[in-house]
Formats: structure tokens, sequence, C-alpha cells
């Protein structure tokens, strides 16, 4: 594993490239001989002389939805949803009726390829052909189980962030990984922040050396509380496991929390900044507000962290989160160089426009460069299906994945500095952190979940100091 770490800095820090505008009339050899493994009945494969690529959505949530709808918008293209899979009965029929409004016929998903359960993942897959892409958008504890069967059954992956919460499913999801490169499998991640077209211009400046070398960057997602990032007692009529799940941002083991599922895009476009992942994180965080008007919150979130990542060359990268209401918001990310400054993320998780000023105050006179991104090219969601589709189409190689695992695994580790107290390094996270969900594949509805409330109706929440390396 150490050579792993070795080899990610340079690796894993490339601009990933736009696809070619070209015309895609021509089916590879490689889609022809795949439409002959064809498995459930379809009608026709080819539309206008050309392969259509089939799509298979495990996770019916939002950012399902929004990869689906990304999926069937790749400009030029022949994308199909096919099969809709997800553990909560309805989510299916949501999504694919949300999709058919939009995209008609094209979204040809009958009930009969609507699947509800902890295996449903299996059988949506077992209706694509190898070559065809399946979307893998639960929360991210269930990636590593779901990758494993995309790789064997020779599917082409979007999975979304984080791709792993802890240091074990992090080893696990870059061994699966070696299988997925080994098979040529296009993978493509969801820190679209790497597709932003501003950054990707900012990034060359930056290696180029307009901003000369990177000493401090910074952080902040400072805004109210969000999503399921608190959660009230578990309410009669859903089972403990199928409540963790649908408040995942609440549970470490389904989703590393709120620090893991909000941070890790900025997190991410600062270390690709750098051009390296950092080595090592201290951490401070606490819970201001555990009770609020609708009762008592008992779900496993601070409520606000400061963390400090130090890379191997001393440079040190300073992220402050926090979801309570009332207080400022700051949602940015900025990298300080001896020669200048850049705003990377003006607004949001990758927000045009990013800037580059001489010297360190960012005054309008001091502006050296902003960036100017065309129109059709600013929504880095749909920029990273085109350069997947793009790839799946020309067989050239796309796998994120080493990528998407470092940065999760670098975020979890400034988690897990600010849960502990402790100093923390990217080693010591792979090589012994703590597993949340050993069992994760193996769920059902009614059994055991992965964490337990105390007879207070509590989960158990990080106490920094008390634990040693555990979390919780
Ligand atoms: N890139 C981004 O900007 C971005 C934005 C939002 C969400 N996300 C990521 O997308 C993922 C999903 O987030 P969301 O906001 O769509 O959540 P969501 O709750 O809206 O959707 C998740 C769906 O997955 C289903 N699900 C849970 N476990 C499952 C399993 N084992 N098998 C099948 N289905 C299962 C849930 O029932 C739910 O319908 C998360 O990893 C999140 O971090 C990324």
């Amino acid at each position: 594993m150490a050579a792993t770490l070795a080899a990610t800095d340079d690796a894993l820090m490339s601009t990933p490239s736009s696809p070619s505008r070209r015309d895609f009339l021509a089916t590879t050899s490689r889609f022809a001989a795949a439409s002959a493994l064809v498995g459930p009945a379809f009608a026709g494969v080819h539309v206008g002389g050309r392969e259509r690529i089939r799509v298979a959505l495990v996770g019916c949530g939002g950012r399902g939805g929004g990869a689906a709808t990304n999926a069937l918008a790749v400009p030029g293209e022949h994308v199909e949803i096919v099969a809709a899979a997800d553990v909560f009965a309805g989510k299916p029929a949501a999504v694919v009726e949300a999709l058919q409004e939009q995209f008609g016929a094209r979204v040809d998903v009958p009930k009969d390829r609507q699947f509800v359960g902890f295996d449903a993942y299996r059988v949506a897959m077992d209706c694509l052909r190898p070559g065809d892409v399946v979307v893998l958008t639960t929360p991210p504890a269930f990636r590593w189980v779901h990758f494993a069967y995309a790789i064997e059954k020779g599917l082409n992956v979007f999975m979304e962030k984080p791709v792993s919460v802890d240091g074990p499913s992090s080893k696990r999801m870059l061994a699966l990984n070696e299988k997925a490169k080994a098979k040529g499998l296009k993978v493509g991640v969801g820190l679209m922040s790497r597709h932003n077209h501003g950054m990707q211009e900012l990034k060359r400046r930056v290696d180029d050396g307009e901003l000369g070398e990177i000493l401090v960057m910074r952080g902040y997602r400072m805004h109210g509380p969000a999503a399921f990032f608190r959660s009230l007692k578990k309410p009669d009529g859903i089972s403990e496991v199928m409540y963790q799940i649908q408040r995942f941002h609440s549970f470490l083991w389904a989703s590393g929390g709120n620090f893991s599922d909000f941070n890790i895009h900025i997190i991410d476009h600062l270390c690709w900044m750098k051009g390296a992942f950092p080595k090592w994180a201290q951490g401070v965080g606490g819970r201001h507000y555990r009770e609020g008007k609708e009762g008592l919150y008992v779900d496993q979130n601070f409520d606000s962290y400061g963390v400090e990542y130090t890379f191997d060359d001393g440079t040190k990268l300073f992220f402050d989160g926090r979801c309570i209401e009332g207080c400022d918001t700051n949602y940015a990310s900025y990298a300080h160089g001896t020669k200048g400054v850049a705003v990377v993320s003006a607004n949001g998780d990758c927000g045009l426009p990013s800037r580059i000023y001489r010297g360190q105050r960012m005054d309008p006179a001091n502006m050296q460069w902003e960036s100017n991104v065309p129109k059709p090219d600013q929504d880095p969601y749909q920029n990273e299906w085109n350069v997947l589709i793009a790839a799946i189409r020309e067989d050239r190689p796309h796998n994120e994945v080493d990528a998407g695992v470092m940065t999760s695994l670098v975020t979890a580790m400034g988690r897990a500095a600010a849960h502990t107290g402790q100093e923390i390094t990217l080693q010591q996270m792979l090589d012994g952190g703590q597993e949340f969900a050993p069992g994760v594949d193996t769920l059902t509805m009614d059994g055991p979940a992965p964490v337990l409330a105390g007879p207070d109706g509590r989960y158990p929440t990080p106490m920094p100091g008390q634990k040693g390396l555990r979390e919780y």
C-alpha cells in the first residue's frame, strides 16, 4: 500500500481532457462485439446506425436523477436509461417518471425493470451488456459492494463521491480498481471540480508557475444545517437500518458524516491545485447545539470543524466547516503562492469564476486573470459525463477512482483527526483505520444496523481524547 501512496501525487493530479467534438457515427468494434452478449430482451439495438449506450441507475435519489439527466443530455449521443434500483419502494418509479417527462422514450424502464431491495443493484446491472454504464449514486458505504459487481459484469461506471468512508473501504476500493483498470473499464467519479473548465485553466496556470510556489491553501464550507446533517430519534414505522440509510449524512458508517460528504469537493480541488495529497492532519471540532425547536438531535455529527492538513513539503491546507444557523456563510476556496493568490472556487463547491491576483490582497486592481468559460461548458456535472461517454466511445483510458479514493481518504483523515483529537497520518488511515460497517454487503431491511442508539435514543458521537484512534 505504501507504493500506492507514493504513486499518487503525479499520476492522479493531471487535468482531465475534454472530449473531442468528433462525430461518433462510427460504431467501435468493442461495442459491436458487446451487442452479441445481450441479456434481457430489448427492442432494436442500433439507432440511426449507431450503438445505444444503456444505463442502469443504482440509487434513485436527488443525485441519481441528476446524473441520469446528465447521461441523457450528453450532446450528440444516444444514451438510454433501462433499469433502476433502490432500497426504498417508490423511489425507482418516482425518478423514472420525472426523467420520462423530460426525455420520453429514452427512459425505457417499465415496472419489471424497477427493482427494490439490497440485491436490487445486481438485477439492475444484469439488464446491461458489457460496455454499458451503471450509475452508483447510493450513500457511499455501498460503493465498494456495487463497484465489485459492476467490474464482474464488465460495466463502465459513474460513481458519486465520496467513494469510501474509512481506511478499510478505501483500501478495498483501490484493490477493486486494479481489476477495473485491468479490464479497461471507464470510471468517472463525481468530483466535478476537476471538470470545471475555469478550474482546469487555473490548474494549468498554477502548473506554469503563475502563483509561484503554493505555501498555504484555505477552504470553507460554512452555512446552516443542510440535507440530513442532523436527525431526531428514529420514529416508528421504519426499521433502524433503513432510518440510518435514509438519513445517511447523520451516520458516519453510511457517509463519513457531514465532514466527508459536504467538504470533500473543496478538499479535492485544493489538493489538485497543489498537485499532491497531504500526508497528515490535525483538527478540532465540536457540537454546540444538540437541541432545536424540533427536539433532541441524536445523530453523530459535529457542527463545526477546523482541520489543518500538511503536505510532504510542509505546505498547509486549512479547512473550516460549520453547519450552524445564524452565523456567517462562507463557502469558497483560495490558494496562496509566493507570487500571488488564487480564488479557486468563488462560491460553492466549484463556482466560477476562478481568478489570480498579484500579491496577497484580492483587490480588483491586482487581478491578473479571471476565467471566462463559454456558457455551454459551464456545467461541470455535464462536462464529467461528456468526458466519460467520449472515453467509452473512443475506447480511451478514463479512470478517476484512484484519485477519488485518495481524496475520500484525505477527507476522512481530517475528520478522524478532529473526532479523535490526535494527529493522523494518511498511512495510518490506510493501514489501521477504523472500519465503520464491516458487514455492509450483508445488510437486510430488518436486520441489525451498523450503529445502535443508546437507551436515550442517542447514537454514539465522537469524543476527542477519550477513544484513542476510534472515532466513536
Ligand atoms: N457531486 C455532487 O455535487 C453531489 C451532490 C449530491 C449528492 N452527491 C452524492 O451522491 C450520493 C447520493 O446522494 P443523494 O443526495 O442523491 O442522496 P439521496 O438520499 O437523495 O439518494 C440516495 C438514494 O440511494 C438509495 N439507496 C440507499 N442505499 C441503497 C442501496 N444499498 N441500494 C440501492 N439504493 C440505495 C436511497 O434510498 C436513495 O433513494 C452521495 O454519495 C452524495 O454524497 C454528490
